[in-house]
């Protein structure tokens, strides 16, 4: 057992900087390691060890020699940290940070519809925005930065069921030409920018390169100059000659492309009712809950063994077939 110094008290009415000074103490204590998810609020990025989208973030967690992963994402994510290094202690520091993806599909739902659908054998490709249960009943995973190379490699006899996006599928059909089943959830976030919020944005920055997510509608996804993972913006904007972008996804990135690119202009997306779009859920990790999820070490991401390890199954082919 780990001994530790004396300060346990909880983080209310601390400021950030001792925060932070006691959040980096915890974690050398706890041999932790913080990984974040690019629209984590800026001062959790700036704290952690490593900043990035759904691909990197499952590399970082399967190969940590940490003895514990302070997960500053969602709960699918740090599901998925688990799934990949099942030794380690997994905290998120808050369990209700769900995804509107995750739960449009329940696991109940989608085996009984491979149950009433039988008869077309689905390969079923799982974007990792989806609990453990659906995991487990896939055939393959895929992020945001390696679909279109996963569905590319999809056996070409089958029929494909696509979960739970039905917009990153349908970029991801558009980009490969291969015939997919949607189911049809979406992120709430996403859908918010609409044709008329983007073009009024472009209007203003007609120089501006359009950047956007591809969980965003077919018609938003027309109006932009590139259409790529979080990761994927920063290299991108890194490399493009223009020197301002519209950036067409959820506020925190923001952050981190100001960070990494620091002599660029980046513009929010704006959606009909905001000047931006945050995650309520990403937004539920603070910089207080991630001390206290450290000092307790809780919450703690649990799941029965026999689900894990289906689940592992198909993670590890998409990160096979994404080396
Ligand atoms: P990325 O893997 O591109 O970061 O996307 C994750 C996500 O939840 C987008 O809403
Ligand atoms: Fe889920 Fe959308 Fe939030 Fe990403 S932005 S975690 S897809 S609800």
């Amino acid at each position: 057992m780990v001994a530790l110094s004396t300060d346990r008290s909880p983080a209310a009415a601390r400021s950030s900087t001792d925060l932070a000074e006691d959040i980096r103490r915890l974690k050398r204590e706890r041999n932790a390691v913080i990984l974040a998810h690019n629209y984590q609020v800026g001062e959790i990025q700036d704290l952690a060890d490593y900043v990035g989208d759904s691909l990197g973030l499952s590399y970082h967690a399967q190969k940590t020699d940490a003895d514990v992963i302070v997960f500053c994402g969602v709960h699918f994510m740090a599901e998925t940290a688990k799934i990949v290094n099942p030794t380690k202690t997994v905290l998120l520091p808050d369990l209700e940070a769900g995804c509107s993806l995750s739960e449009s599909c329940p696991p109940d739902k989608l085996a009984a519809f491979l149950e009433r659908n039988r008869e077309k054998d689905y390969y079923v490709i799982a974007y990792i925005n989806c609990s453990a249960g659906v995991k487990a009943l896939s055939d393959v995973i895929v992020t945001s930065g390696n679909a279109i190379r996963i569905v590319e490699s999809a056996p070409p006899a089958r029929n494909i069921l696509f979960v739970p996006d039905q917009n990153l599928g349908g970029w991801v059909m558009e980009k490969t030409g291969r015939k997919m089943d949607l189911w049809q959830g979406n992120c709430y976030v996403h859908v918010e920018f609409t044709r008329q919020s983007i073009e009024r944005i472009r209007d203003q920055y007609p120089d501006a390169p359009v950047v956007a997510h591809p969980e965003c509608t077919f018609a938003v996804r027309l109006l932009a100059d590139e259409v790529c993972s979080t990761e994927k913006m920063i290299s991108y904007c890194r490399d493009s000659e223009a020197t301002a972008f519209i950036i067409v996804t959820e506020s925190g990135m923001l952050h981190r492309l100001r960070r990494e690119v620091p002599n660029k202009l980046f513009i929010p997306g704006p959606t009909d009712h905001c000047a931006c779009a945050d995650c309520r859920f990403m937004k539920m990790n603070t910089l207080e809950k991630l001390h206290d999820a450290l000092l307790n070490m809780s919450p703690e991401i649990t799941m029965p063994e026999e689900i894990r390890a289906r689940a592992e199954k198909p993670i590890l082919r998409m990160l096979e077939l994404s080396r």
